[in-house]
């Protein structure tokens, strides 16, 4: 069976969280950074042969000290390479570097998750890795709660669908990694530049994409609100009814 392994994908600069100068990913949540509870729940998974953490390229260093401060006793498991431009660059970087180390099988899969979604559980990422090999690529969705409303300008509504077709995408995003790469490099420039998710590479060229579960409490960290209900969440606030 091929190896697996995690990208942590951090090479964003968190813009919409307003604070440019320091990336939300590196933001303190309780006693740690937000980047360190994520990896935190990749080390608890054995099956990971490396963990690929990637940060903007100006961060490495600093990111570097995070894990030796916080993550020591899983230092050897964790590799700080930079990331990219795009979000997919990034990918495209960390499978770049497991092909440097340790040459790309044929099987090898690649668990990608967003360094700014810390809630991420065992199960999630364990489904993942058993998702990915056995249909090559897999997605994390809740289904959609909101009804969704199609608008094409903006200001009509196009459509709404039906609301039991649709889902939230989560990650991880799980891959096997040489079939993504070599599915990636197929695109063209402009393909490359439009595409935010990774799935979506698989879905323009007909291949499939499994879903795996996903779970509200894998939040995206976007705003400075979503900030507040983590660093709630993670002080184990009890809602009552
Ligand atoms: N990401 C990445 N490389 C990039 C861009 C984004 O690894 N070139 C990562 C982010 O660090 C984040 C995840 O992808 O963990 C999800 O992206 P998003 O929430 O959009 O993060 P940012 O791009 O940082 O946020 P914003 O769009 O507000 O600037």
């Amino acid at each position: 069976m091929g190896q697996v392994y995690a990208a942590i994908l951090a090479g964003g600069s968190g813009t919409r969280m307003g604070n440019p100068d320091k990336p939300k990913q590196f933001w303190m949540m309780a006693d740690k950074p937000v980047i360190v509870h994520t990896v935190q729940k990749f080390c608890m998974v054995d099956e990971f042969k490396k963990i690929i953490v990637l940060p903007p390229e100006s961060w490495t260093v600093q990111t570097s000290d995070i894990v030796d401060r916080y993550l020591a006793p899983f230092a050897d498991r964790i590799a700080v390479v930079a990331g990219g431009a795009e979000r997919n660059d990034t990918i495209m970087n960390a499978i770049a570097y497991i092909e440097r180390e340790y040459g790309l099988a044929d099987d090898d899969v690649i668990v990608t998750h967003d360094a700014v979604r810390p809630f991420v559980s065992l199960r999630i990422i364990e489904e993942n890795i058993e998702a990915a090999r056995n249909f090559g690529a897999c997605d994390t969705v809740i289904p959609a709660t909101d009804t969704i409303v199609h608008s094409v300008d903006g200001k009509l509504i196009a459509d709404i669908p039906v609301r039991s077709e649709y889902y939230q995408g989560q990650t991880p995003q799980s891959f096997n990694a040489r079939r993504l790469k070599a599915l990636f490099e197929e695109l063209d420039v402009g393909d490359k530049a439009q595409l935010t998710d990774a799935c979506k590479i698989l879905v323009l060229k007909g291949e499939p994409v499994a879903l795996v579960q996903g779970d509200v409490s894998n939040m995206k960290l976007t705003y400075t609100n979503d900030m507040r209900i983590a660093r709630a969440m993670i002080e184990g606030e009890v809602l009552d009814a």
